[in-house]
C-alpha cells in the first residue's frame, strides 16, 4: 500500500474521514504526538491499529472525541469532577479513564470494563472527529516500543505501507503523550504523567501517582495501565539516565565515558567532548524535543546516549517517566 502525506486541509480532511468511514486507519496530528486513528467502536478498524502497531491487544486505546458532551454517549458514569476537569483542561493533554457503555468493544479496551477518553487541541483532527461522527481511537503512531512520532516524517518512517494516509499538521507543540488520570474515592491517580501536571491537578482535588510512574514494576505490582508495563520509547542505542546535581560533574562524567558514537542529549556544548543532540534549555523544551532526539540517536547509529535526570516537578514527571523507560530503568548516581 503507497502512503500518501497530505498537508491538513478541508480537502485531505475529506478524504481521512472518507477512508475512516470505510474502516480504514489513517495517522492524524494532535498537540501531544501523532496519533494511528479509526473507528473507536469498529472491532474491524480497531484490529488493523494493533496489527499496524505491533501492539498487544490487551493494551487499551484512548477514544479521541470532539466535546466534553461525548462522555455521555460513551461512558457510563461521568463524575462530576471530570466534568470539572474536562471543563478546565479540554481541548488539551488530559486523558480520563472512566466506566465504558457497551457500545465501545472489548477490542478498543484492551478487554477492560473502562475505557479512556481525550479531547485533543488540534482543530484539524476536532473537525475531522465530527465528520466521522465516531470516536478515534487512535494510539500514539509509532510502531510499538519506539518513541512517539512528533512529525508526520516520524510517522512515514514507521508507518510507510502501511496505512493509506498521514494527515500533516506540522510539529506536534507538547511533544510528549498526554497525562492518563482514574478517578479515586476522593480524587485522582496519575497512571502516565504529560503536560498536564501534578500540581496543575492539584487546585481541583487530591493527586496520587502511581507507583509504575517512577519506579520498575516488580512481579508483584499490577501496572493500572497496562500501556507501563511494556517496554517504551526505546532508541536502538543504550541510553542512561545520569542523576547529578552539579553540571560540571556531569560533563566531567560524559567526558570520560564517550567515544565516537557516545550523543548527550543537551542544550548546549559547552565543555561536552561528546555529540550532541538537541534538547531544550526549559522543562517544556526538553519534552518537545525529546523523543525527536531519541529518534535522530538511531538516524546517527548512536551506541549511547547519556541525559541528565531532570527534576520531577511539573512536566519534568512526565521527561523523567518517558526517560526512565527509554533508559530500561538504568540509573547513573554521581
Ligand atoms: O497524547 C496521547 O495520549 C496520544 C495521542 C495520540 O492522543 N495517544 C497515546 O496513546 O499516547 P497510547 O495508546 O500510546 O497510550 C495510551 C495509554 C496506554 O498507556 C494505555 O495503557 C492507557 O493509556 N490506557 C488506555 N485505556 C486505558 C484504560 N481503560 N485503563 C488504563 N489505562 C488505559
Ligand atoms: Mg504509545
Amino acid at each position: 500500500m503507497k502512503t500518501e502525506i497530505l498537508n491538513a486541509t478541508d480537502d485531505s480532511l475529506e478524504k481521512a474521514a472518507w477512508y475512516l468511514k470505510k474502516g480504514e486507519i489513517v495517522a492524524i496530528p494532535t498537540e501531544t504526538v501523532y496519533g494511528l486513528a479509526g473507528n473507536g467502536l469498529s472491532v474491524y478498524s480497531v484490529k488493523k491499529i494493533f496489527e499496524a502497531k505491533g501492539r498487544p491487544a490487551d493494551n487499551p486505546l484512548i477514544l479521541h472525541i470532539a466535546g466534553v458532551n461525548s462522555l455521555y454517549e460513551y461512558a457510563e458514569d461521568v463524575p462530576e469532577l471530570a466534568l470539572r476537569l474536562a471543563n478546565r483542561f479540554w481541548a488539551g493533554s488530559l486523558t480520563m479513564i472512566l466506566k465504558k457503555k457497551s457500545i465501545i468493544p472489548y477490542e478498543t479496551s484492551g478487554g477492560l470494563e473502562t475505557a479512556a477518553f481525550r479531547m485533543p487541541n488540534n482543530k484539524w483532527t476536532l473537525e475531522l472527529i465530527k465528520k466521522c461522527g465516531f470516536p478515534l481511537a487512535a494510539p500514539s503512531a509509532n510502531l510499538s516500543g519506539l518513541p512517539s512520532p512528533t512529525c508526520a516524517e516520524h510517522v512515514y518512517r514507521d508507518m510507510n505501507s502501511k496505512i493509506p494516509l498521514i494527515i500533516d499538521g506540522g510539529q506536534c507543540k507538547c511533544g510528549l503523550e498526554s497525562t492518563v488520570i482514574t478517578f479515586t474515592d476522593n480524587g485522582v491517580k496519575i497512571l502516565r504523567p504529560g503536560a498536564v501536571t501534578v500540581e496543575m491537578l492539584r487546585e481541583f482535588c487530591n493527586v496520587s501517582v502511581d507507583k509504575a510512574v517512577t519506579d520498575g514494576l516488580d512481579g508483584n505490582y499490577k501496572a493500572l495501565s497496562p500501556g507501563m508495563k511494556y517496554k517504551h520509547y526505546s532508541p536502538k542505542a543504550e541510553v542512561f539516565l545520569v542523576e547529578c546535581d552539579d553540571d560540571d560533574k556531569f560533563i566531567d562524567f560524559v567526558n570520560k565515558n564517550s567515544d565516537k558514537n557516545t550523543y548527550v542529549l543537551a542544550e548546549k556544548s559547552d565543555g561536552i567532548r561528546a555529540n550532541i543532540l538537541p534538547y531544550g534549555e526549559t522543562a517544556d523544551a526538553e519534552a518537545s524535543q525529546l523523543f525527536s532526539s531519541l529518534r535522530k540517536a538511531d538516524d546517527l547509529v548512536a551506541d549511547k546516549i547519556y541525559v541528565k535526570a531532570p527534576s520531577k516537578e511539573g512536566i519534568g514527571l512526565a521527561v523523567y517517566n518517558r526517560l526512565i523507560r527509554a533508559a530500561a530503568f538504568k540509573i547513573i548516581k554521581l
